[in-house]
């Protein structure tokens, strides 16, 4: 079977916003032209476990023009835009597997098939296709040559993996370049996030009390967006120099514990798990909208709410579940808990994700030219390709900036001109 998705006569529909996000993506676009010519990828086997939406759609389309025979799969069961899966596969002709909304075990039946896929490079975003490799299927680790890893989350499964001398290839951390998580997991994350929350809700943020657990790359971007939109931002968080900067950005920081009595809406991005639980629950208002925005559905324990309620209605709108408290206070989970950026909303804008992908793109070629190099370890991009980046970003968006004259480089390398 070369696919499996929802509904193979959207095809059409997802073509057209594929093309529409590619216009946004300059970058990838200029990769892509190289590619088409130079072939890096050529007759390699590609399997990327990814968001499936139309950036995706992009990057993949760059990897065959590179050369590569690719598999897609879903990262997330609820992440999937079923007419961008049923286009990759329609007019794209990429082997595509993933369904909106799949239950645990077609999204790991599609895994499999992207293991049966039998790649040499593969592309994670959490690190579940990775994880596979390394347990169940661990003789056919051996074929590959490196990975890619788009997300803090997976980054973090893969150090603990290295550190347990677990790990058995090379892992590119494409979540830690700059060119992906100062403006992906920031700007990216802070836009969509809002964005899947006004969707699924359609509620005023304005005069809201909005509860930000978490002030990393994400937490920073939608709190930047919520006090945009007129929120009173309240920041939760464990490290002591990161709650420094919410308080100094101008941001109320309190423990979740004081924060659960005063939010209206609280959204997640830690990358932690349980961040809001059965206390925070018996603390909230009647009507407080609970949703997540990190990588796993586990920052919110829905289990103990779900013990706690003495009812819970699903679906009283699209994407919103009720839960009914014993006394009668009312609790609103949004997207299962689940990313709601891309369960309720389309994820990041293409124009973030041109980055994020070029990154994706560039670490693969490079992997392809270095891996007899690369030991079983966690690597950083190299600076040169970050530089290209964004060089080529801001070229794209016709800015201009300054260039070091000789003097000042010299200047700048040396240590003799003082006070
Ligand atoms: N929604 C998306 O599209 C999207 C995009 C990028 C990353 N992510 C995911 O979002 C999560 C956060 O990513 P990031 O890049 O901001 O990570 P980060 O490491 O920069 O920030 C996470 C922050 O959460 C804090 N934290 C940890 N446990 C906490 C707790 N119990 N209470 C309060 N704060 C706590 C940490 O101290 C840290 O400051 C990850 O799971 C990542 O994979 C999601």
């Amino acid at each position: 079977m070369k696919y499996d998705v929802k509904n193979i006569k959207l095809a059409a529909e997802g073509k057209k916003r594929i093309e529409w996000a590619e216009k946004d993506m300059p970058v990838l676009g200029e990769i892509k032209r190289r590619f088409s010519q130079t072939k890096p990828l050529k007759g390699l086997k590609v399997s990327a476990c990814l968001h499936v939406t139309c950036e995706t759609a992009n990057l993949v389309r760059t990897l065959k023009a590179g050369g590569a025979d690719v598999l897609l799969c879903a990262s997330n069961p609820l992440s999937t835009q079923d007419d961008v899966a049923a286009a990759l596969a329609k007019e794209y002709s990429i082997k595509t597997f993933a369904r909106c909304g799949e239950d645990r075990k077609t999204y790991y039946r599609h895994l499999e098939a992207a293991i049966k896929h039998q790649p040499e490079i593969t592309m994670d975003d959490g690190a579940d296709l990775l994880s596979l490799l390394h347990t169940k299927y661990q003789k056919q680790v051996s074929r590959v040559k490196g990975s890619m890893e788009e997300t803090t989350t997976g980054v973090i499964r893969l150090k603990a993996m290295e550190r347990e001398n677990r790990l058995l290839v090379p892992i590119i951390a494409v979540n830690d370049a700059k060119t992906k998580n100062l403006f992906d997991n920031r700007y990216g994350t802070g836009q969509s996030t809002i964005d899947g929350i006004i969707r699924a809700t359609d509620i005023l943020l304005a005069g809201k009390n909005v509860v930000v657990a978490g002030y990393g790359w994400c937490g920073r971007g939608f709190a930047m967006r919520a006090r945009g939109m007129g929120s009173n931002v309240i920041v939760t968080e464990v490290d002591a120099i990161k709650a420094m900067e919410a308080a100094m950005d101008g941001f109320r920081v309190m423990s979740m514990s004081r924060a659960a009595a005063i939010g209206d809406l609280f959204c997640t991005l830690t990358g932690d798990i349980r961040v809001i639980r059965k206390e925070h629950f018996k603390n909230m208002k009647d009507g407080a909208i609970v949703c997540n925005s990190g990588h796993f559905d586990v920052e919110i324990d829905i289990v103990a709410l779900s013990k706690l309620a003495k009812s819970v209605k699903k679906n009283v709108r699209n994407f919103v579940d009720e839960y009914v408290l014993p006394g009668g206070k009312r609790i609103y989970i949004l997207g299962e808990g689940r990313l709601i950026n891309l369960a309720a909303a389309e994820g990041h804008p293409a124009s973030v994700m041109d980055m994020s992908f070029a990154t994706q793109a560039l670490a693969s070629e490079y992997v392809v030219k270095n891996y007899k190099k690369l030991e079983n370890k966690v690597y950083y991009i190299p600076e040169s390709i970050e530089q290209w980046i964004a060089k080529t970003k801001l070229k794209s968006m016709k800015v201009n900036i300054d260039v070091l004259t000789p003097e000042q480089k010299k200047y700048l390398s040396s240590w003799e001109i003082g006070t």
